[in-house]
């Protein structure tokens, strides 16, 4: 089977948010969507773990709390055999059409649950990801950024624990400090938004990353 090719080759971008629980991702995925739309862009939206039914199907068992605990290699490996699902029948056509793709979360997420959080090499990680989506990266990721203590008191309001929800706080701790790493040795690939402020303010802040995007991508759209 082929590696999938660069994403600078098609013609649709991708743009993922990332973050902690609770920094408010599914929140603002909505209005990224419409800023786009607003603008003449097709967009779609999607999520991982999911995005496609076999991988909803994977999600569900991925939180599930139903299980014996999971060995944090079999984690690792069902988040990419998603992905491998996610990538070839839902984010590569989408951004061969020309559709602009939002994902709530993507492979920043592994790097900092399955390597921060349960502490996989990096290495083994970067292997999986050049194995499954060949030399494609996101176009831009949206790192909403709090501190655990605020993201995790916005979590618990949601209702029942998932899997990962009912981590420790030095879990989150090492999690957020893998994003914050990653978006500063890439800052041209990353934009950190202080999701601490009320709503309007980051929606404001993130919408700007995203024209900044557009005006790299489609001049004139902006
Ligand atoms: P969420 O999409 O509702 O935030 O839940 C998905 C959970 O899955 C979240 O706790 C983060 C976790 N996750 C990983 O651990 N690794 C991954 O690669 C992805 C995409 C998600």
């Amino acid at each position: 089977m082929t590696s999938p090719s660069a994403t600078a080759e098609r013609r649709g971008r991708f743009i993922c948010l990332e973050g902690i629980e609770g920094v408010g991702k599914s929140t603002h995925l909505g209005a990224v969507v419409a800023h786009l739309q607003a603008r003449g862009i097709t967009t779609v939206s999607t999520r991982e773990p999911g995005g496609t039914p076999l991988g909803e199907a994977v999600r569900g068992l991925l939180l599930s709390r139903d299980y014996p605990p999971m060995h944090a290699d079999t984690e690792l490996l069902l988040m990419f055999a998603a992905r491998a699902e996610h990538l070839r029948h839902f984010i590569l056509p989408a951004l061969d059409a020309g559709t602009w793709v939002v994902s709530d979360r993507f492979t920043d997420a592994t790097y900092a649950y399955q390597g921060g959080g349960r502490g996989i090499a990096v290495e083994r990680i970067a292997a999986l990801e050049d194995w499954v989506q060949g030399r494609v990266r996101p176009d831009l990721t949206i790192l909403l950024d709090a501190d655990v203590a605020t993201g995790l008191a916005r979590a618990g309001k949601r209702g029942e624990a998932d899997r990962f929800e009912q981590e420790t706080v030095d879990f989150f701790e090492r999690v957020r400090a893998v994003y914050r790493e990653r978006a500063r040795l890439a800052p041209d690939r990353y934009a950190v938004v202080d999701a601490r402020r009320d709503l309007v303010q980051v929606r404001a802040a993130l919408l700007s990353r995203i024209d900044d995007l557009l005006a790299r991508s489609v001049p004139g759209a902006s």
